[in-house]
């Protein structure tokens, strides 16, 4: 598969503090990709290190085809939802998207599409304002895809929104990817990227410590991976997953005892907690 970004080998310091060491990573064309690791690992970092906001100290960034030096070429063909919102409070959403408009010589025509797309049509006159923290969040969703990005940066796109307005963003990311576009988006929330991502890089000490589709890296660390029985007489038992256990379990069965089975796999919340004796959040 082909590679919307290729990370080879960055490293970055701020002062004399490094906070990426030798990242490697390569996000394929058309994924979502999700970025996990805790606070200060060095996400957002990452995100402007791609978008050419910062430079590596060391290690080379091709995004699109080209090295990150010439990222102007492809300006057209990314879009973003970063930290800063960007928003200007005393102008209406119409006014807020026209700007950009006029900014990338993108046909007005758009504005209304947008606005559809994220579900405010209607709230064209609306000032930034006075918009709700879903409704506003949807704006700058709008804004990030006016230009009809191939590239997708998102920096947390669903911090601090409540469950509906995280599945509402969710669905506006997953119709983007289903339009061609590749996003890569950061998140502390393990259920929002096993849900939503294709793949995954847990990012720890200045490195990325693991990397891969949400469900394998699950079935990697199933040291955890227990078998629950219930038996027909109310009592649980819980077994580890193993050859030796077959055999018990099979026994039970035979002896029509079992009233169900079930087993358990870590989530990757539980993984990120092995790997860097932390929790996410
Ligand atoms: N411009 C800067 N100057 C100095 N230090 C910086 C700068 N930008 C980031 N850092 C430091 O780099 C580290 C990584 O920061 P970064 O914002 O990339 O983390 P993050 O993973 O995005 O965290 P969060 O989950 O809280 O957003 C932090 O220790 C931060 O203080
Ligand atoms: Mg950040």
């Amino acid at each position: 598969m082909e590679n919307a970004v290729s990370i080879m080998g960055i490293s970055k310091s701020f002062q004399k503090k490094q906070v990426l060491k030798e990242i490697s990573l390569d996000i394929h064309k058309g994924e979502i990709f999700g970025l996990l690791g805790p606070s200060g690992a060095g996400k957002t970092t990452l995100i402007k290190l791609i978008t050419g906001q910062i430079k590596a100290d060391r290690g080379e960034i091709r995004v699109l085809g080209l090295p990150v030096s010439e990222r102007t070429k492809i300006y057209s063909q990314m879009g973003a939802m970063l930290d800063d919102s960007g928003i200007y409070e005393r102008l209406s959403c119409y006014d807020n998207l026209k700007l950009f408009t006029d900014i990338y010589g993108i046909n007005k025509s758009r504005i209304g599409e947008v606005l559809k797309q994220v579900g405010l049509s209607g709230e064209e006159r609306t000032i930034s304002a006075s918009l709700s923290k879903g409704m506003r969040q949807r704006l700058i969703f709008a804004r990030a895809i006016l230009q009809e990005p191939k590239l997708l940066f998102m920096d947390e796109p669903t911090s601090a929104l409540d469950p509906a307005m995280t599945a509402e963003i969710h669905g506006l990311i997953e119709e983007q990817k289903e339009k061609g576009a590749t996003i890569f988006l950061t998140t502390h929330n393990m259920e929002e990227a096993a849900k939503l991502c294709d793949y995954i890089g847990l990012i720890h000490q200045r490195k990325i410590v693991e990397y891969g589709v949400p469900d394998a890296l699950c079935r990697k660390y199933n040291e955890l991976n227990q078998i629950q029985i219930l038996f027909k007489n109310g009592e649980t038992v819980t077994l580890p997953n193993s050859p030796e256990s077959a055999e018990t379990i099979s026994a039970s069965f035979r002896k029509n005892e079992v009233e169900s089975i079930h087993s358990t796999e870590p989530d990757l919340e539980t993984v990120f907690m092995k790997l860097t004796g932390r929790s996410l959040i």
